[in-house]
């Protein structure tokens, strides 16, 4: 593909504004779009999985206008901590990375949050250019600014905002990512889709499930199409005051189950799919969406392929994770409920009893139960 021919987006949060490049072979243009930047010093933050398949490429086109060095630090996401950020911040320093320094970060959501929180605070904060390399981080992770490591009390617990000077998407990044991952990913485009487009819902349905066998074309508009809706939603509401509230659709069950199941028997977008047929559950039961709407939601979900069974997950567990997600704050659950496919609204107060009930249905042989 020419570079010229990808898809760009244009994302004004607070007022700055940078662009999302989206194609297959983006890369080839970084060149092109970091021609502003020419002659300054970078460090490109990877790890070795992802720097092994497409490092020397992104690396080569780099230097052509930047003064490049290179860094590589774990992404396992138990690395994504106090320890892993002071290792970017030594590394950093040791490039003797000056203040008007480039960090870019090469990878999945790990990688970006944590190079991203090191260029926040690194010198009170140098330029950010995020590649992701996972559909999760193309669609969501990268767009947005927000940056962050965990803490042993909750899951990126420190964080800052953070806006990239560019995002550039690769396709061709995809060809090596795992499937599950990648199926992982395709939820979380769905989530955008439930959230704000009945359109990308549509069309998610009548492409085939598995998105390994996406076509390229679909693949870049949908990519297109969900990294758009977070973004208007975050230029709506850059510091989560509000809307950006919405883009938790599926995500407080979502992240109560993985906790409750040790992080490990579901990858994050599985939990997610739960976690929207959950919500979309309550707010049936709630009288906030129809049934043909549920039906409508647990189609879209179960379109996206099998998850893992939630059979033995202790309903006490998810609660008490739920009451620790710290969007919650003490009031107790609130939750992003579906209204209809395409909107969702924020509900506080959502009782203990809802959500063990939404566990039961899950659990059950028949979702939706007629
Ligand atoms: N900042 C935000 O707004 C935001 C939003 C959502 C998620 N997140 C964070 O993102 C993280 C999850 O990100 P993720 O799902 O991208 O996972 P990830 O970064 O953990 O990557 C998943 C795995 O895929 C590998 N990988 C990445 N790209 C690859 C490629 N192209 N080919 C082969 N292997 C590749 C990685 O090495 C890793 O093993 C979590 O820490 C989550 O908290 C942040
Ligand atoms: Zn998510």
């Amino acid at each position: 593909m020419v570079p010229g021919l990808m898809r760009r987006l244009r994302v004004r949060p607070g007022g700055h504004v940078h662009h999302v490049h989206v194609g297959r072979g983006a890369a080839r243009a970084l060149p092109r779009i970091l021609a502003p930047f020419c002659g300054r010093p970078a460090v490109l933050v990877s790890s070795p999985r992802v720097f092994a398949r497409h490092g020397r490429a992104v690396a080569a086109r780099l230097r052509r206008v930047l003064r490049l060095s290179t860094l590589l630090v774990s992404d396992a996401e138990r690395d994504k901590d106090a320890r892993g950020l002071a290792r970017v911040h030594d590394g950093l320093a040791r490039a003797g990375l000056t203040r008007d320094g480039l960090v870019v970060a090469l990878g999945g959501g790990v990688v970006g949050d944590l190079a991203g929180f090191a260029a926040a605070t690194y010198m009170r904060g140098v330029d950010l250019v995020q590649l992701p390399t996972t559909l999760l981080a193309m669609v969501d992770s990268a767009i947005g600014g927000k940056v962050g490591i965990n803490h042993p009390r909750a899951k990126n617990l420190i964080g800052a905002f953070h806006q990239p000077r560019a995002v550039v998407a690769d396709l061709a990044f995809l060809r090596t990512l795992p499937r599950r991952h990648l199926r992982s990913g395709a939820y979380e485009v769905l989530k955008c889709g439930l959230l704000a487009s009945p359109r990308l819902v549509a069309r998610l349905a009548a492409a085939p499930g598995d998105p390994a066998r996406w076509p390229a074309r679909f693949l870049e508009e949908v990519i297109c199409a969900a990294a758009r809706i977070k973004a208007r939603i975050v230029e709506r509401d850059e510091r989560e005051a509000g809307p950006r509230r919405l883009l938790n659709l599926g995500h407080t069950l979502g992240h109560a189950l993985e906790a409750a199941t040790g992080f490990r028997r579901l990858t994050h977008g599985e939990a997610v799919g739960w976690g929207l047929l959950g919500e979309a559950f309550i707010a049936r039961r709630r009288g906030l969406l129809g049934a043909g709407q549920l039906a409508a939601i647990a189609r879209a979900v179960d379109h996206l392929g099998p998850r893992p069974a939630l059979r033995g997950v202790r309903a006490d567990r998810v609660l008490q994770a739920i009451g620790h997600d710290k969007k919650g704050g003490r009031a107790g659950a609130v939750l992003v409920l579906p209204r209809r496919v395409g909107r969702a609204v924020a509900v506080a107060g959502v009782r203990e009893e809802e959500v063990r009930a939404a566990l039961r249905a899950l659990a059950g042989p028949n979702f939706p139960p007629p």
